[in-house]
C-alpha cells in the first residue's frame, strides 16, 4: 500500500533506491551485531578457558615495535609461585624469575619474537617464588594480522622439572650401565694381565735378590783383583766406577720389580674386591679405628691438624670390615698426599642420617682440590695426577667398586685450593633381634 502512494509521489526510483540501502544497512548492521556477539561469547569462553589452564599462559602485546602491555593467565602462579597480580604490579618481574644462566636464551628469544621472526619451543630454568630452580618449556606464538603487521605474541610456559630430573635420572642409569659394563669387561681384562705379570715378575724379583747376593759375594774378589792388577773394564766401564753403578742398578731392578708387584696386588683388588664376603655386622667406627694405625706415619708427617669425629652409637653395615678399612685408608692418603703443608688439616667424621637410613663417613681435606675436569674421572682406573710420584690410580676405583658393592655410594666435593670432601654413604643393616655380632 505504502509503495504505491510513494509510486503515487512521482518519485519511485529513488525512493526504492534509497529504501533497498536503508535495508542493507539494516542488515549489515544486524550481521555485525551477530558477529560481535559471537566474538564477545568467544572472548568469554576462552578467558573461562584461560581461568582453568594450569599452565602459564601470558601475552605481550605490541604496537610500533614496542611493548605496549603484557597479559599473565592465573595459570602462572602453578608455575612461578607468583600470581598475575604480582606481574602486573612488577612489570620487572617476569624477566627478574628468569635463572640468569638463561637470561641470555630468554632475551635473544623474546627479541626474536618482537621483529616478528618465528621461535621454535625452547627450555630455561626459573627460580620460583619459594627460591627453588624450575625447569620451563617456553612456546611462543606469533600473533599478526592480516597484513602480517605483529599485533602480539603468547606464550605458553609448562614446567617440565620433573620430565626433566626422570630424563636425566635415565641418562645417569643408562651412563652408569655402560660403565659398569666398561668395567667388567676391564676387570676381566685386569685379572688376566695382572696373571700373567705377576709370575715373570716374581721370577726377576726372586732373581735380582739372588744377582744382589752374587754381588756382594763377587765384591771382595773383584777389590783383591782390582788392588793387585790394577783397573780394568766391565762391560766397557772401568771398576772403579761399574763397583757403584751395578749396586744402584741391582737396587733399580728390584725397586722397578716391587712396584710391579704393587700394581699387580691393587689391579688383583681392582678385578676382584668383593672377595672375602660381605657377611658382616660392621661397625665403621671401628673400621676407622682399625685403619688409622696403618697409615699413622703419613698422617703424621702430612698434618698436625688431624681430628676424628666419630658419632657415637651409629647402626652397623652389612659387609666386610676389611675392604672398608682399605676404602678408608685409601681415602686418607689421597687426603695426606692433597696437602702442601702440616698446617692444612684433615678431619674425618662419622654420623648417621636417619632420612635414609644411612651411616656416613667423610674424609674432609683442606688440600689442593681438584679440578673441576678431574672430578668425574678420578673414580677411573688408572686416573692419576701422581704418576711422579708412584701413583696407580687405582686407589678411588677398588674403592668405588667396594662401596658400590656394599649397596652404598661414594662421592666428592671439591673446590681448587680450598679442599675436598670424600663421602661414604652406606645403608644401615635393620636391627637383628639377637642384637648381632660387630665385627
Ligand atoms: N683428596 C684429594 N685431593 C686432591 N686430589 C685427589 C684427592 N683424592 C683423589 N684425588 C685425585 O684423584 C686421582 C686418583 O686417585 P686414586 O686414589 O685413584 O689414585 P692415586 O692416588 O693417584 O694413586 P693410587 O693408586 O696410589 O691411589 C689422584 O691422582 C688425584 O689427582
Ligand atoms: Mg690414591
Amino acid at each position: 500500500m505504502q509503495d504505491y502512494e510513494e509510486e503515487q509521489d512521482g518519485q519511485p526510483d529513488e525512493l526504492w533506491e534509497l529504501r533497498r540501502k536503508v535495508k542493507r544497512l539494516e542488515a549489515e548492521e544486524n550481521r555485525r551485531r551477530q558477529v560481535e556477539l559471537i566474538l564477545k561469547e568467544r572472548q568469554r569462553r576462552l578467558r573461562h578457558l584461560v581461568r582453568y589452564l594450569t599452565d602459564y599462559v601470558y601475552t605481550v602485546t605490541i604496537e610500533s615495535g614496542k611493548v605496549v602491555g603484557t597479559y599473565h593467565g592465573v595459570g602462572c602462579v602453578n608455575v612461578t609461585g607468583y600470581t598475575s597480580r604480582d606481574y602486573a604490579d612488577n612489570p620487572e618481574l617476569w624477566f627478574r624469575m628468569v635463572h640468569p644462566d638463561d637470561r641470555e636464551i630468554v632475551r635473544e628469544n623474546s627479541q626474536k619474537a618482537m621483529r616478528g621472526e618465528d621461535v621454535d619451543p625452547f627450555e630455561h630454568r626459573i627460580i620460583h617464588r619459594d627460591g627453588s630452580n624450575r625447569w620451563v618449556r617456553n612456546t611462543i606464538v606469533l600473533n599478526k594480522d592480516k597484513n602480517g603487521e605483529l599485533l602480539a605474541y603468547d606464550g605458553l610456559m609448562n614446567d617440565i622439572t620433573e620430565l626433566k630430573s626422570a630424563a636425566e635420572a635415565a641418562d645417569l642409569h643408562q651412563r652408569q650401565l655402560i660403565q659398569a659394563d666398561k668395567m667388567t669387561s676391564l676387570g676381566i681384562l685386569v685379572s688376566g694381565i695382572a696373571h700373567e705379570v705377576n709370575n715373570p715378575n716374581n721370577f726377576i724379583l726372586l732373581n735380582t735378590q739372588f744377582l744382589n747376593q752374587v754381588w756382594q759375594d763377587i765384591l771382595p774378589i773383584l777389590a783383591e783383583y782390582h788392588h793387585n792388577q790394577g783397573d780394568f773394564l766391565l762391560a766397557g766401564i772401568p771398576y772403579s766406577e761399574a763397583e757403584k753403578n751395578i749396586e744402584q742398578v741391582l737396587q733399580g731392578i728390584t725397586k722397578g720389580s716391587l712396584r710391579i708387584k704393587n700394581i699387580v696386588n691393587n689391579l688383583k683388588k681392582f678385578s676382584r674386591p668383593d672377595a672375602g664376603g660381605l657377611d658382616q655386622l660392621v661397625d665403621i667406627n671401628h673400621a676407622v679405628t682399625s685403619a688409622i694405625p696403618i697409615i699413622e706415619n703419613l698422617i703424621h708427617k702430612s698434618t698436625n691438624k688431624f681430628e676424628l669425629d666419630l658419632g657415637e652409637n651409629l647402626p652397623a653395615v652389612r659387609g666386610n670390615s676389611q675392604q672398608l678399612e682399605q676404602v678408608i685408608i685409601n681415602l686418607l692418603t689421597n687426603a695426606c698426599h692433597a696437602l702442601a703443608e702440616p698446617s692444612q688439616g684433615i678431619t674425618l667424621l662419622t654420623y648417621f642420617d636417619e632420612k635414609f637410613p644411612n651411616v656416613v663417613l667423610e674424609v674432609r681435606d683442606q688440600g689442593k682440590g681438584i679440578a673441576p675436569e678431574h672430578l668425574n674421572r678420578i673414580v677411573d682406573p688408572f686416573f692419576t695426577t701422581k704418576r711422579d710420584s708412584d701413583g696407580t690410580g687405582l686407589g678411588l676405583s677398588i674403592s668405588y667398586q667396594i662401596i658400590k658393592n656394599h649397596q652404598g655410594i661414594l662421592r666428592f666435593t671439591s673446590e681448587v685450593g680450598a679442599g675436598t670432601s670424600a663421602i661414604i654413604r652406606l645403608p644401615v643393616e635393620p636391627a637383628a633381634p639377637d642384637g648381632g655380632d660387630l665385627a
